[in-house]
C-alpha cells in the first residue's frame, strides 16, 4: 500500500499527539483466526445489490449541486467541508469512493478494507491509518497469508482490550461483526475481534450503562416502534448493530453522500432481508439513508440521535445547523442526543462539546469529571455526553460514571 499522509484520521493524529492507545505486542498463539477466506461470500443477488447501490450513490453525487441549485439549499451547510471537504489534501475518501462505487466484485467482497476513513483503522494492515492509504490497494493470492503474519504480530491488544469491554456485559449488546465484506481478526468467544470491533463497543458500552439502550427498549414495548437517527454514520457497523439488537427501529444514517456509498453497501449487504431507501422517504423498520443536503427538508421526529467521532470533523456552522434542526424539529420531547467527539482544536478543527453547551440545556457528561484525556481516560473515542431539550429521565443517571477500563 501506499504510505501517504491522510487527512481523514483524526483519531490517529491524536494518537500521534499522545492519546492513549493499543500499543504492538507479540503472538497470540492461542488465538483463531478468521481470513479473507473464511468470509460468507456474496450472492449473484447481493453483487447484484451493490452494483445498484454503487450506480444510484454515483447519481446522486453526481446531481449534489443540481439539487442544491434548484432547492435553494444552503450550500455552506449542505458541502462537504472541514475535514471532509474536496479540497483538503489528498482527500481519502474520494478515491475510496471512487474505487468501491465502481462495485468489482473483488472489492465489494472486500468492503472492510476501505472504511478506513470512518474508524481510522487500515483494517488490512492491522495498523493505524495515518500514512496508509487503502485506495490502490491490490489483492495478490498471499493476501491472506499478509493478513495472518500482520494479525499475529500487531492484534494482541485488541484481544485483551475486547475481553476487558464485554466482561459482564449480556451477550446480547455485544457487537458481533459479521465475517463477510472483508472482517477479518482473531475469533474471542465467536466474536471477530480487531480494532473496529471494540471501537463501537466502546460505544454501545456507553448506551448500555447510560440506560438509553433500555430507554429504546422501554420505547418499544409501548410504542411498537422506535426511531433512531445517526448523523455521520461511517461505513455503518452501529447501524447494523442497532438493527440486529433492535429490529423495530426504524433508522435514518444521514451522511455525505459519498460516505452514504459505504454505510449502504455495509448495511444492505449485512441484513440482505431488510428494506432500504435512500432519499427522505421513511423506511419503516428499515434503514433510511438521507444524503446531508437533503437534511433541511427531513421533517421527522427521532428517539435518539447520534454523532460519534463526525461533528468534531464538520465546520461550527454545519454543527449548529444540525442543533437547530435537532432543536427545532427532530428531537423527540423526551429523546436524547448521544455525542461522542475528541477535543480536535489542536489540529485546527473544532471541539463539539463547546458549540453543543451553548445550544442544548440539559448535558450529562458520561465520563468522569475530573478524567484527564491525556492519563488515563476510560474511553478512546472521545467525550461521551448525552445532550437534551428536557430535563433527562434515565434510569441510571443516579451513577453516570463510568467504570474504569
Ligand atoms: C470519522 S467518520 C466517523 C464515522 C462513525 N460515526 C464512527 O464513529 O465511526 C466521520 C463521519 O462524519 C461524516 N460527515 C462529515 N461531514 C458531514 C456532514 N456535513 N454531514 C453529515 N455527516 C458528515 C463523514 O462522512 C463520516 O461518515
Amino acid at each position: 500500500m501506499d504510505r501517504i499522509k491522510l487527512s481523514n484520521s483524526l483519531d490517529d493524529l491524536l494518537r500521534q499527539s499522545g492519546t492513549p492507545d493499543a500499543t504492538r505486542q507479540a503472538d497470540h498463539p492461542d488465538q483463531t483466526l478468521s481470513l479473507l477466506r473464511d468470509n460468507t461470500p456474496l450472492s449473484t443477488a447481493q453483487l447484484a445489490l451493490a452494483r445498484q447501490i454503487g450506480e444510484e450513490m454515483t447519481a446522486v453525487v453526481a446531481g449534489r449541486n443540481e439539487y442544491i441549485r434548484k432547492h435553494r439549499i444552503d450550500a455552506r451547510f449542505a458541502k462537504p467541508d472541514a475535514n471532509w471537504s474536496h479540497d483538503a489534501p489528498q482527500n481519502e475518501f474520494l478515491r475510496l469512493f471512487q474505487r468501491v462505487a465502481k462495485s468489482a466484485e473483488g472489492d465489494i467482497a472486500r468492503l472492510r478494507g476501505f472504511t478506513q476513513p470512518f474508524s481510522g483503522y487500515n483494517l488490512f494492515e492491522v495498523d493505524d491509518g495515518t500514512y496508509l492509504s487503502a485506495a490502490d490497494i491490490e489483492f495478490g493470492t498471499d493476501f491472506d497469508t499478509d493478513l495472518a503474519r500482520r494479525l499475529a504480530a500487531r492484534n494482541a491488544p485488541q484481544i485483551e482490550h475486547h475481553k476487558h469491554l464485554v466482561a459482564g456485559l449480556p451477550p446480547e449488546v455485544v457487537f458481533r461483526p459479521p465475517a463477510m465484506l472483508g472482517e477479518i481478526g482473531h475469533v474471542v468467544d465467536g466474536v471477530l475481534v480487531n480494532h473496529d470491533t471494540n471501537a463501537y463497543q466502546e460505544r454501545i458500552n456507553i448506551l448500555h450503562k447510560s440506560g438509553v439502550l433500555g430507554q429504546i427498549q422501554d420505547k418499544i414495548a409501548t410504542a411498537g416502534e422506535v426511531k433512531i437517527c445517526e448523523i455521520g454514520g461511517g461505513y455503518g457497523a452501529l447501524c447494523h448493530w442497532f438493527k440486529q439488537m433492535f429490529p423495530k427501529a426504524s433508522y435514518t444514517i444521514i451522511d455525505l453522500p459519498e460516505s452514504l456509498l459505504f454505510s449502504r453497501l455495509y448495511v444492505s449487504l449485512t441484513h440482505p432481508d431488510m428494506a432500504t431507501t435512500c432519499g427522505l422517504a421513511a423506511s419503516r423498520f428499515g434503514v433510511r439513508f438521507v444524503p446531508n443536503f437533503m437534511a433541511e427538508q427531513l421533517d421527522d421526529s427521532f428517539d435518539l440521535i447520534i454523532n460519534t467521532l463526525s461533528m468534531s470533523e464538520m465546520t461550527e456552522y454545519q454543527v449548529r445547523k444540525y442543533v437547530h434542526l435537532m432543536s427545532t424539529k427532530w428531537l423527540k420531547e423526551d429523546a436524547v442526543f448521544f455525542e461522542q467527539n475528541h477535543d480536535v482544536r489542536k489540529v485546527g478543527l473544532l471541539f463539539a462539546q463547546e458549540i453543543l453547551a451553548s445550544e442544548f440545556e440539559y448535558h450529562l457528561p458520561l465520563y468522569p469529571p475530573d478524567a484527564d484525556y491525556e492519563k488515563g481516560f476510560p474511553y478512546r473515542h472521545g467525550f461521551p455526553s448525552l445532550w437534551s431539550l428536557n430535563p433527562l429521565d434515565l434510569p441510571s443517571l443516579a451513577s453516570p460514571t463510568p467504570p474504569a477500563p
